[in-house]
């Protein structure tokens, strides 16, 4: 096992929408391991600037703000890890298209990556953890022991983000979330440091055609193939 672990670190990355949350904590409580939901606190960095009166465009004063910030996760009743900023739960606060649209304009800032690298890798450093994100294969756990990169057809991610909101009683319109998909697509992967990209060796899925289930299946057999 890399870094001296006991137990492996599983990375999950991939584009919004795509199911990444779901299948990351259906398989923690599956193998009994940790989540980390790393864009929880890109989120949280977002929303603690609009508290503060910090714009989303500064890098500098966002990367201050970053270092300085108390994030961690509260495990709810249910097992859902909860964000806390400075003890504070602002996990519902975190949950809307405005913060999501500011959480990848604050990601794209270099200060702001250094400053939760080392928070994602302390998190991260027994093992024993899911962490999904954008870079965790690439940059924050390029010795991850399983390595999964999930993808799906936008259309498809438009498609059960309309469900996915309807089911907590928010109506939305499909071709509205897909271009909000489509313009976070091209902001994540185009911006220039950490850049959304697979590992060159993560395991490629595609949930387009592909359940949860079975998506979930394959990734616990690679972690138990790895030690998990
Ligand atoms: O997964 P999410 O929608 O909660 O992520 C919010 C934003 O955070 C996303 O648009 C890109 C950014 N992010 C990132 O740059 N790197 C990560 N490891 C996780 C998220």
């Amino acid at each position: 096992m890399s870094g001296g672990r006991a137990r492996p670190v599983v990375a999950i990355d991939g584009p919004a929408g795509v199911g990444k949350s779901t299948t990351a904590r259906k398989l923690a409580a599956e193998l009994g391991f940790v989540l980390v939901d790393t864009g929880a606190l890109y989120r949280g960095v977002a929303l603690a600037a609009r508290d503060a009166g910090i714009p989303w465009t500064d890098a500098d004063a966002l990367g201050d703000l970053a270092a300085g910030l108390d994030l961690t996760f509260e495990l709810a009743a249910d097992g859902e890890p909860r964000l806390c900023i400075a003890g504070q739960d602002r996990a519902d606060e975190i949950r809307t298209t405005d913060i999501a649209a500011g959480a990848s304009k604050v990601a794209t800032h270099p200060p702001v990556r250094a400053a939760l690298l080392g928070l994602q890798r302390r998190l991260g450093a027994e093992g024993g953890v899911v962490l999904e994100g954008r870079d965790i294969g690439t940059v924050v756990f390029p010795d991850a022991e399983v390595k999964v990169f999930l993808t799906a057809a936008a259309p498809e991610r438009a498609k059960r983000r309309v469900l996915d909101l309807a089911a907590r009683g928010q109506a939305a319109d499909e071709a509205e979330i897909l271009a909000q998909i489509e313009a976070r697509d091209a902001q994540d992967s185009g911006r220039e440091v950490a850049p959304l990209r697979p590992a060159e060796d993560a395991v490629h899925l595609d949930s387009t055609f592909l359940g949860m289930d079975e998506v979930i299946a394959q990734i616990a057999a690679l972690a138990r193939t790895a030690g998990a």
